[in-house]
Order: C-alpha cells, then sequence, then structure tokens
C-alpha cells in the first residue's frame, strides 16, 4: 500500500464532560487555548503535515464547528479594513485552502466507532487520526508530519506514544514492543487503560494515529472492551498480531487538553511563547 495521507479525521463527537458547565452548548473542540480553538491547532498540525482534506466526526450540538470553519460575511464585513483583520489571517488560510466535510456519529460508543463512522469520509485509503484534546507544539516538524515521514517508509498503521508515570497507565492506550530505530517500535501489545499493575510498560499512546484502511473492517469486527465501548486500540491489536502497527516517541510538547490541568498548562505555555517574542 504506498498511497499518500491526504486526509485527516478528527473525531469530535464526545461530550466533554470535564469541562461542564463551559461544554454544556459549546463543543469542547471549540474552547480556545489563548485566542485559537482546539480544534483549529489540530487542523493546522495536519495542514503543515501537508494534508488538505479534513474529516469530522461531530455529534448533537456541535455545529459551531462547521461554522468556524465556513466564511462569516457578516463578520468579515465589519472588520474589512481594520486592525482586526489580522486576528482572522490563520483562520481564513485555512478556509481557503482545506476541504471540510462531517458526518455524524448518532450514538457515543467509543472511540473505535466514531472513526468507524468516519469511514464515508474517508473511503479506501490510509488517513490520519488527531483527537483534538491532545495539543502538541513544535519548534520544527509537527507530529503528524513525523509520522507521515515514517508512513512513508514502513506503509502500515502508527500510533504517536510518549512515556507516562506508571500511575496513569489507566487514562491511556499502552504498547510494548521491540524498538527497532531508535524511538521507534513495532508493537506487540497493546491494552486500553490498564491498571498500572497490569500494563506491559509505561508507553502511552497520545491523540495522534496514521491508520490503513483495513481498519474499518477490522473495527467492524471489535467487540466492546474496557468501558463497554468499541475502542481502537483493540483494533489496532489485530494489527499489530501482524506485525503493522508501529509505535513511535514523537519529539514535541504534548498538552493533555481533555483535563483541567492539562489546558491550563497549555494555556500558560502558548502565553508565554507569545509575550516572549
Ligand atoms: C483515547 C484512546 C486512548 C488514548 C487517548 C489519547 O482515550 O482510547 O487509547 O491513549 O485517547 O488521548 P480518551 O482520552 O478518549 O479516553
Amino acid at each position: 500500500m504506498n498511497q499518500k495521507i491526504r486526509k485527516c479525521l478528527f473525531p469530535a463527537a464526545g461530550y466533554g464532560t470535564r469541562f461542564l458547565p463551559a461544554t454544556k452548548a459549546t463543543p469542547k473542540e471549540m474552547l480556545p487555548v489563548l485566542t485559537k480553538p482546539l480544534i483549529q491547532y489540530g487542523v493546522e498540525e495536519a495542514l503543515s503535515a501537508g494534508i488538505d482534506t479534513m474529516a469530522i466526526v461531530t455529534g448533537r450540538g456541535k455545529r459551531a464547528i462547521e461554522d468556524h470553519f465556513d466564511r462569516s460575511y457578516e463578520l468579515e464585513h465589519q472588520i474589512d479594513g481594520t486592525s482586526k483583520e489580522t486576528l482572522m489571517d490563520e483562520i481564513r488560510t485555512i478556509i481557503k485552502t482545506c476541504t471540510f466535510s462531517y458526518t455524524r456519529q448518532i450514538e457515543m460508543k467509543g472511540l473505535g466507532h466514531a472513526i468507524l463512522t468516519g469511514e464515508t469520509l474517508i473511503g479506501q485509503e490510509p488517513f490520519a487520526v488527531i483527537l483534538a484534546d491532545d495539543l502538541c507544539d513544535n519548534e520544527h516538524d509537527g507530529v503528524l508530519a513525523q509520522m507521515i515521514e515514517l508512513y512513508e517508509k514502513h506503509h502500515c498503521s502508527i500510533v504517536a506514544i510518549e512515556e507516562v508515570p506508571n500511575e496513569d497507565t489507566h487514562k491511556y492506550g499502552v504498547i510494548a514492543g521491540e524498538e527497532i530505530e531508535a524511538g521507534l517500535y513495532r508493537v506487540s501489545d497493546m491494552v486500553e487503560k490498564p491498571d498500572p499493575k497490569d500494563a506491559p510498560t509505561n508507553m502511552a499512546i497520545i491523540g495522534r494515529y496514521i491508520l490503513t484502511p483495513d481498519i474499518f473492517e477490522i473495527l467492524k469486527m471489535t467487540r466492546p472492551g474496557k468501558g463497554g465501548e468499541i475502542q481502537i486500540t483493540d483494533a489496532l491489536l489485530e494489527q499489530a498480531k501482524q506485525g503493522n502497527v508501529l509505535a513511535y516517541k514523537f519529539q514535541g510538547q504534548r498538552f493533555d487538553c481533555g483535563s483541567v490541568d492539562g489546558f491550563v498548562s497549555a494555556t500558560n505555555y502558548f502565553y508565554n511563547k507569545l509575550t516572549e517574542k
């Protein structure tokens, strides 16, 4: 399979209950770190990895995401020729450069199910996945760009990993494998959110994936796992059994913006970066 990665899938149907009441009527993907919503950081990371086709799996109450990636004629008219125009530069470029397609996940049956819901937008080609609440930043290539470079060499599914404290393994999918090059592992086992005592390692999957399209057929056969949900980790384990999954210790900073602590750290980090310039 030697196809280029053209599309990025954003599962964005979750309720964001950890941020209630902020997420009661606002999608969690639209919460801003400084002035930019989380999902826009994700789209910019995909774009900087050479991807211009965004496929977003939404749910009820998520219309603000579609409106964000669309023209707002009234607003454009209001700010035309004012000093505020520069604030719109990035989003204007995104709207001009990318195409967006959407589908809704009707029932919340887990990340694996959300990715399977996106099949209609992706089709039969390898694709990237970004979980927007894992916010990543780099001085050079973004995490997805690093992973695509690896994909072009290895042509199999790839997950991004990071070492976490042992007591945190229950928050992540965790992998085990053999290191084939510095920071690159051929995955032999993966477990969704294991207790620290059952975790094979402390190498945790973070929200960046490259998936080969056979994942869809596997997901259709995958039974509910941890939490009664269909887990992408379980489907990937099937590919891993064939030797077809790599795990990559990415370069860069990552913030878990699905938690209040991580969100505050990200905000401080980006604020310092801005004011240090
Ligand atoms: C999901 C995945 C998990 C992964 C994590 C990364 O969990 O199921 O394997 O480690 O994303 O953020 P969630 O955070 O959606 O519960």
